[in-house]
């Protein structure tokens, strides 16, 4: 019997079809249908942000109510959660709220997860862009598949004081080496587009200028020019979004008397307005609370008013909006228009997670067992450490290390050191499983070479007990290391140092050994520039490996041997003393340059010491030598929309295959603005045999001649330009002017 549909059922049927129909596919009709669903309360849930650290311990008060606010839809994201059994736990209260909304789960996956990467500033050293996005790609395998949506990296302050202990987290001095490596990371975390499971959001922090903080006290005021803001801090914030940077954290410092958390011309009229930004403003630790402290809220409730109207969308750890958005949206203070802009944007990550279709989707025990048990990571670790480690010195043929010596003494605090290897800003050490240094030379040294070791003393070295000991060990030894810095704590937040010496007496001990004609090859470790003259002007050999990551030890001693040559540059200057901070590459003429050390009077100088840095921005040697040469341009002019080509010949003269950072570099003589006596505009890393050469090219486009002028208008003015290209920004081998041409 032909089945007849009765009236009724048909419109059933098709009212079913139009119900079914009616469930949006698109993201923005589904926010814009949760969001029509969701009470105030609801909404100002979103955009709270709880820590969890309490979660790891007893099951406390404290911790019972978070998970009923997390039940009742009061937080949005939870920070310091980690692992699936975790994750999967609060993702469940979550799914018990009323709206089902999933929480996202943030934490700081800085260097690395599980595997430790180099810590940032000294993985820029390699000013290899491939590894670091490598890097950063490994660290989020590593996370996600423990139920992390979300790293807190990567840090894109530009810094150019290494008093502030944060230069650690970011890519150095360099406004232009900083956008390029902000990019890369930001591509290594998350991938080709959000979703995938092997991928994590990523935070551009902190915005803006916290690293030109006063005097490089951390959570210090700053006071700069708009020119500078513009010139020099903003571009790799830009870049980080135009890499597709999911979210943003502000930060904790005012930026000309403006908290940067309340600060509406960053976060609104720039970043949301003039750039567009789609994602989400997290703040800052506490820091929308830290708007009372600071003086520029009254209370909390006008903090959490003051941080929302001026784009900061959630709110780390202060409680402020959790305790008072919802009554200042009641009494005017808060239009709901801009608490729903701040909720839309946080829900549209959560959705372009898939979090709504699987909210346990990054939390798989099998992916999580097989991506932190991945030999393949430690591998990368190891290859992008030994990329990482700068040679700064290298004479009398100290280094490579011969191999069959018949003993080797690897002295000094940092020689046994291995949770220091891991640097600042980890997520677990892992110390226990690693190679020290000592461990390393003796996997590598070979059958007939006894390694003796002796400290010396601490890395605090104020006890000199040990250097006996230390000096009976070298003095029998054919060749002596000394392994000296910092240790892993006295770098990152909060961890400003007034003098970036060697810490303590770690110097005397390099002068004892010296004395009983023990020059040692000195490796450095550490999370900052330091000053060291003594150790500069006598050692032969020096490495600065920074902290180099679960598989440093290997890697320092893979440059020793010379299994690795050197390839690193460093991306900050290093002072010779501290008068001379903040020191930066990118000085100007002035008036009354110094164009030759012995007279300097009247000079832009200070009698009683060098303008020079003791190494420069850009500086690393290598065990083998290149040279440069026959530098030509495609033409000796261009239009504002043309282009030119600079080319050059590269060729490894020396001994040994080996990779050579060569660096672009311009000087615009006169201008509108004065501008510096140069800026690195661009760098390729080279990788030849011995004997090979290579033309390397660059691309010269209006953009390379830019600038922001007095009207913070980007924009390049016809005239001469200088082109440089070298190995080093003190180490300049080939230059050539060119001209724009008038529009
Ligand atoms: C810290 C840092 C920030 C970090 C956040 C969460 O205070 O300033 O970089 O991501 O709190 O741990």
């Amino acid at each position: 019997m032909r089945h007849v549909w009765s009236a009724a059922a048909l419109v059933l049927a098709l009212g079913a079809a139009q119900v079914v129909a009616a469930e949006p596919v698109d993201i923005e009709q589904r926010i814009d249908r949760l969001l029509g669903q969701m009470t105030l309360d609801e909404k100002v849930g979103q955009l709270n942000q709880l820590s969890g650290k309490e979660f790891t311990g007893p099951a406390t008060d404290k911790v019972r109510s978070m998970e009923t606010e997390i039940r009742n839809g009061r937080v949005g994201s939870m920070l310091n959660i980690k692992g699936v059994a975790d994750t999967r736990r609060l993702q469940a209260l979550a799914l018990q709220s009323r709206l089902k909304i999933p929480l996202l789960f943030g934490l700081d996956v800085i260097h690395g997860y599980q595997t430790v990467f180099p810590v940032p500033l000294g993985e820029s050293a390699s000013w290899d862009l491939e590894a670091i996005e490598e890097s950063a790609r490994i660290a989020a395998r590593e996370a996600a598949a423990s139920g992390i949506h979300w790293t807190f990296a990567p840090m894109v302050d530009v810094g150019r004081d290494p008093r502030w202990g944060r230069v650690m987290e970011g890519a150095g001095e360099d406004s232009y080496l900083g956008t390029r490596i902000a990019a890369a990371r930001v591509r290594g975390f998350q991938g080709r587009q959000l979703g995938g499971v092997e991928s994590v959001m990523a935070t551009a922090k902190h915005f803006a200028t916290y690293g030109a903080a006063i005097a490089g006290r951390d959570y210090n005021a700053v006071d700069m020019s708009d020119h500078l803001l513009h010139e020099t801090y903003l571009p790799p914030f830009k870049a980080a979004l135009d890499a597709g940077a999911a979210t943003f954290m502000n930060a904790f410092n005012t930026l000309n008397g403006i908290p940067a958390t309340g600060h509406e011309g960053l976060q609104r009229d720039i970043l949301k307005g003039a750039w567009g930004f789609k994602g989400f403003v997290v703040s800052d630790w506490g820091s929308v609370r830290e708007m009372v402290v600071h003086g520029y809220a009254k209370d909390l409730p006008d903090a959490a008013a003051k941080a929302l109207v001026a784009g900061s969308d959630m709110d780390m750890e202060s409680n402020a909006y959790a305790s008072s958005l919802a009554a200042q949206v009641k009494a005017g203070t808060v239009p709901v228009a801009l608490v729903d802009d701040a909720v839309r944007r946080v829900l549209r990550k959560k959705f372009e997670l898939g979090l709504f279709d699987d909210p346990y989707r990054f939390s798989d025990p099998a992916r999580e067992r097989a991506a932190l048990s991945d030999p393949r990571h430690r591998q990368a670790a190891r290859r992008i450490a030994a990329r990482s480690i700068v040679l700064l010195k290298n004479e009398k043929g100290a280094l490579p290390l011969r191999r069959g010596l018949g003993t080797i003494a690897v002295i000094g605090p940092l020689a046994d050191a291995r949770r220091d290897l891991e640097g600042g800003w980890i997520v677990k050490s892992d110390a226990a499983n690693l190679a020290s240094l000592v461990d390393a030379v003796r996997e590598q040294a070979g059958p007939g070479t006894r390694v003796s070791y002796a400290p010396g003393c601490d890395v605090a070295c104020r006890d000199t007990a040990g250097f006996k000991a230390a000096l009976e060990a070298a003095a029998k030894a054919d060749a002596v290391v000394l392994a000296v810095g910092e240790s892993w704590d006295m770098s990152g937040e909060a961890k400003s140092r007034a003098d970036i010496g060697l810490p303590g007496r770690q110097g005397e001990l390099f002068e004892a050994l010296r004395a009983i004609g023990k020059t040692p090859v000195v490796v450095m470790m550490a999370g900052r520039p330091m000053i060291f003259e003594n150790v500069a002007e006598q050692a032969d050999a020096i490495l600065y490996a920074w902290f180099p990551g679960s598989e440093g030890g290997r890697a320092i001693a893979d440059v020793l041997f010379g299994a690795v040559n050197p390839s690193a540059k460093l991306p900050m200057s290093f002072p010779r003393s501290m008068g001379q901070l903040p020191i930066s590459y990118q000085q100007y003429e002035t008036g009354r340059p110094v164009r030759d050390l012995k007279n300097i009077v009247y000079k832009s100088a200070y009698i009683d010491a060098p303008n020079t840095p003791r190494y420069a921005f850009g500086h690393g040697l290598s065990y083998t030598k290149f040279a440069y040469s026959d530098l030509r341009l495609s033409a000796a002019s261009m239009t504002p929309s043309g282009k030119l080509t600079l080319s050059f010949t590269l060729a490894n003269t020396g001994p040994m295959a080996g990779a050579e950072v060569v660096q672009l570099y311009l000087r615009d003589p006169v201008a509108s603005v004065v501008r510096p006596v140069k800026e690195l505009k661009g760098f390729q890393r080279i990788e030849l045999q011995p004997g090979q050469q290579r033309t390397v090219s660059f691309t010269i486009e209006r953009d390379t001649l830019a600038f922001f002028n007095r009207k913070l208008e980007w924009t390049a003015e016809a005239g001469q330009f200088e082109l440089m290209v070298g190995s080093a920004s003190d180490d300049i081998r080939l230059r050539q002017t060119i001209v724009l041409d008038a529009p």
